[in-house]
């Protein structure tokens, strides 16, 4: 359960993160953040590239800078674009591998406006790390 000023915080870092964004070909700027079950924010935005699929969306950043700065767990996730667009399904997948079905996905317009989804929702009947844990022959 994220208090009222963790939710703002991980709101606005979303949001800030936005103006970071390197999106010269969609023009689609997106800025995420993440918080970490140490109590840290992380955020990253969307850097696109002139080949195209090199591109990282702003949530995969942001979780991977968590990761790489020690965090095990990310407890929740605020998204920010202009119209309060929900993740896209490798985005997903990647909070699928650190998070639990419960975590909240913030995801906001630039006003602040927005709607709460869990990860479960957003993601049901996923694949994880625990499917590969059964021995072969199980
Ligand atoms: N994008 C994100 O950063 N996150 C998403 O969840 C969806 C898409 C970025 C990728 C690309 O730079 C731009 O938005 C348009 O697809």
């Amino acid at each position: 359960m994220l208090t009222e000023d963790q939710q703002q915080t991980l709101k606005e870092q979303a949001c800030a993160s936005r103006d970071r964004a390197y999106a010269p070909y969609s023009n689609f700027r997106v800025g995420a953040s993440v918080l970490g079950a140490s109590g840290t924010v992380y955020t990253g935005a969307n850097i696109e590239n002139a080949a195209y699929s090199p591109t990282i969306c702003a949530e995969r950043l942001a979780i991977f800078k968590a990761i790489d700065a020690g965090e095990s767990e990310i407890i929740a996730v605020a998204v920010c674009t202009e119209n309060g667009a929900s993740p896209c399904g490798p985005c997903r997948q990647v909070m699928r591998e650190f998070a639990a079905g419960a975590m909240p996905v913030f995801m906001m317009d630039l006003e602040g406006n927005g709607r709460v989804k869990t990860l479960a929702e957003l993601l049901p009947d996923s694949f994880g790390p625990e499917n590969l844990q059964e021995e072969i022959g199980d």
